[in-house]
């Protein structure tokens, strides 16, 4: 007996948690296609969203009459920013206008919850995350993929020990992009569309699974297109990643048009934990180790449901707690890192050292 305790699979908090209060005051920036996913999950959560702004105001009002009818509305964000009664700002327009408005919210005394891609630079992003921590504002970044139940409890299994130190982490995932997002001009012209705008979710993981373990060395990454895709941007991306005693893989497949599927296989010192579900994961995920027959695992809830309230949720906790929540903008950065050498070796053929400066993105 070592009198260590040995950690089981119902210790696992993998479960969004709600904050004690329902009523902090939320202001939403940015009316678009992901506002649909923050304002109904929000609504069924009960959070107070009591102002919306969209430089195209009618996005704004659609969304207003159908999931917070006692909103007021603003064409311009800057008037949302003006009143006095709001607590936390969720901004959720794209990332090239997205760090300004972060900035003015952070300058205006608002608590921030920016969508994610969160930067298309670390230095702009550590600059953001030093401004908060100056004027004493959180700024959270939504990853809500950290809380869709399958990540989630491989997140939180991975840090409480269940398979000790991680060796490998493969994810793969099958969907199709292609089709959902062919007509969006917002989307199909974006050049990283997939290792950038969709793949954070998946370099934000990976980085978590390994902080404050190890820091990867080396990253490569091809990009590509498939026969019959409907747009002009690379659908499919393949990476590979180094750590000094682990690697890991990342495949996406984004013009899927059969069999659309996600899963993962990640092992470590002391056995593994895999999962196949739907493109955006599903419930069971199997945890295996030697001398022990595979237990199933079965997970609640869906990517987008536990994701919203996820990372919002944390945000409003962390708030009442007075400390950093967990999807702090600062923990997004080493994800970022690890995209951005990918995109870097897509461009370049080249093995890169996600440890060194790069180069600003251009999607
Ligand atoms: N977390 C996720 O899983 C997830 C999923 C989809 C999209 N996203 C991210 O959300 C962001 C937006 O995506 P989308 O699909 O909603 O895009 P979209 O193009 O549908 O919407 C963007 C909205 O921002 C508005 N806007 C632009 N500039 C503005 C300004 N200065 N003030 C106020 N509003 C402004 C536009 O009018 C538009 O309504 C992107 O960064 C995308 O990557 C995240």
């Amino acid at each position: 007996m070592t009198g260590i305790p040995v950690p089981t699979s119902d210790g696992i908090h993998y479960l969004p948690r709600a904050p004690k209060s329902l009523t902090t005051p939320i202001g939403l920036i940015g009316c678009g296609g992901i506002s649909f996913q923050h304002l109904s999950n929000y609504r069924d959560a009960g959070f107070n969203v009591v102002a919306l702004a969209d430089i195209d105001r009618a996005k704004a009002e659609a969304r207003r009459d159908e999931f917070y009818p006692d909103a007021d509305v603003y064409a311009n964000y800057r008037d949302l920013l003006a009143r006095d009664d709001i607590e936390v700002v969720d901004i959720a327009t794209h990332v090239d206008v997205r760090p300004s408005i972060v900035r003015d919210a952070i300058l205006s005394g608002r608590h921030v919850l920016s969508q994610k891609p969160f930067v298309v630079d670390l230095d702009e992003g550590r600059e953001l995350v030093n401004l908060a921590v100056e004027h004493g504002m959180q700024l959270a970044v939504n990853q809500n993929g950290r809380w869709a139940p399958h990540f989630s409890f491989l997140r939180e299994a991975v840090a409480a020990g269940l398979i000790g130190e991680v060796t490998s982490a493969d994810f793969y995932v099958y969907w199709d992009h292609d089709s959902d997002f062919a007509d969006n001009p917002a989307f199909n012209s974006m050049e990283d569309l997939i290792l950038y705008d969709f793949g954070i979710h998946w370099f934000d993981l990976l980085a978590n699974l390994f902080r404050n373990r190890q820091e990867a060395t080396g990253v490569v990454a091809m990009t590509g297109s498939r026969p019959g895709q409907k747009m002009a941007v690379a659908t499919q991306a393949q990476v590979l990643i180094q750590f000094p005693a682990a690697q890991a893989t990342l495949l996406f497949r984004g013009a899927t048009k059969v069999q659309q599927r996600g899963g993962y296989e990640v092992h470590g010192t002391l056995g593994s934990l895999s999962h196949l579900g739907e493109a955006l994961g599903g419930t069971q995920i199997v945890w295996s180790r030697p001398g022990e027959e595979p237990e199933t695992i079965t997970v609640t809830g869906t990517w987008w449901l536990n994701g919203m309230r996820g990372t919002m949720g944390e945000l409003l906790v962390a708030i009442e707690e007075e400390r950093a929540p967990v999807n702090a903008a600062s923990t997004s950065l080493p994800g970022l890192a690890l995209c951005f050498a990918a995109l870097r070796s897509s461009r370049t053929g080249e093995v890169i050292d996600p440890r060194l400066p790069l180069p600003t993105v251009h999607t």
